[in-house]
């Protein structure tokens, strides 16, 4: 049996080991889990009905983050007709066209992170915290009508949700502590958004509620808690590592000028998420010699399929595919156009502060990022 650690050093190479058969594994806590990491079989599963993204179909008692209603009724843990109902509603204002609409936004939002960033030129400054954080939050949390003044809250929360390690009481205690601290924050918005409407997503998410009971009170939390966190906490660990490559590499004139041509298979290398959503098998599922019993829990590992040389040129799988397929694709990109390529303009003498031996990841299976990246601007 494999075991699924919290620590990150070696990450892609256990990925690639796991493909091949269907592997029985073991998450931190104990709770056991089949990883299936080959192109193939990933991309059929990530759209297949059989597998269901709905904690009701674990027959083996799978909690995750244990989520109160007011969060736990989101996308990442619908099926069919709900999923869709919803996904309907939050999915035109993150379609290509609407990202189209975005660009004057991310650029707006680009240039006063930068100046911000500018006035940090004499020491060690941490780009996750003073650059790769404040662009999505900034510029979902605007889309959203979430304010910037909640970040520092809201990167610790995710902190505590994406290191969550069942077998550490300090953890465990960090991860009760920011899930009450998001649902209250969470509800309170729905309910501030209600009483004073503005010009923003969760406010056009109350009317639909209020006016044509397009969704429940919970659902309408969960879309909002869903939508902030998944942009926030993944774009940030993106920008990290994908800076961090290019500091490591040629130079920032390179870095700059190579952008159109790499920034595609620099984008998937710095993919922060291992793997897909957890999944739960509805029916008994065969998997070339592995019969998944029904209820048992499946781990689809991105990077095992997006390094899979039998890929063989087909489009990558980390934003997924199928009905699941990241509302936030779009905005990912034009958020990382916006910062990579203008960092390296701007700072073409940008170093790491540290030697690359001391970059250090967080301890989590869930995500794949630097606790900090230290640089020297000037
Ligand atoms: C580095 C950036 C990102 C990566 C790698 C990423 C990856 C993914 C993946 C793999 C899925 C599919 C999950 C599955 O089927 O198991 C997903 C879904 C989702 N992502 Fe992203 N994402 C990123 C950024 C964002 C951003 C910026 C947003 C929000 C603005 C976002 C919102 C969502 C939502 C709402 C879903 C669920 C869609 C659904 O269930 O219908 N993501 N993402």
């Amino acid at each position: 049996m494999v075991t699924i650690g919290m620590s990150a050093s070696t990450r892609w190479d256990d990925h690639a080991e796991w493909r091949g058969s269907v592997q029985k594994a073991e998450l931190p806590g104990g709770h056991q889990v089949w990883v299936i990491a080959g192109y193939d079989d990933v991309a059929a599963m990530l759209a297949d009905p059989r597998l269901s993204l709905d904690k009701r179909h674990s027959g083996t008692g799978y909690t995750g983050f244990a989520l109160p209603p007011a969060l736990d009724r989101n996308l990442l843990n619908m099926d069919g007709d709900e999923h869709g109902r919803i996904r309907r509603l939050a999915a035109p204002a993150f379609s290509r066209r609407s990202a189209d609409g975005l660009r004057a936004a991310v650029t707006r939002i680009a240039g006063v992170v930068f100046a911000s960033l500018d006035e940090k030129t004499s020491g060690p400054v941490d780009l996750i915290e003073h650059l790769c954080a404040p662009m999505p939050a900034l510029v979902i949390g605007e889309m959203l009508g979430v304010s910037g003044a909640l970040l520092p809250r809201l990167r610790d929360a995710a902190m505590a949700m994406f290191t969550f390690d069942p077998t550490s009481k300090e953890s465990a205690a960090r991860l009760v502590t920011a899930v009450g601290w998001l649902t209250t924050t969470f509800t309170e918005l729905v309910l501030a958004k209600r009483a004073e409407p503005g010009d923003d997503l969760i406010s056009g998410w109350v009317r639909a509620r209020d006016g044509e009971g397009a969704l429940s009170e919970d659902e309408l939390v969960s879309l909002a808690f869903l939508l902030m966190m998944a942009g926030l906490e993944n774009t940030t660990y993106l920008c990290g590592n994908v800076i961090a490559e290019l500091l490591l590499a040629d130079g920032a004139e390179q870095a700059v000028s190579a952008w159109p041509i790499q920034r595609s298979e620099l984008i998937e290398r710095a993919d922060p998420l291992p793997f897909a959503i957890r999944r739960f098998s509805t029916v008994d599922v065969v998997i070339g010699d592995t019969t998944i019993p029904k209820g048992d829990t499946v781990l689809l590992s991105i990077f095992g399929a997006d390094s899979d040389p039998a890929r063989a040129g087909r489009p990558s799988l980390m934003f997924g595919r199928g009905p699941h397929y990241c509302l936030g694709a779009q905005a990912t990109d034009l958020i990382i156009d916006a910062v990579v390529p203008e960092f390296f303009t701007r700072y073409p003498k940008a170093q790491l502060a540290i030697p690359a031996t001391d970059l250090e990841y967080r301890a989590s299976w869930r995500s794949h990022g630097l606790t900090t990246l230290p640089v020297l601007l000037a």
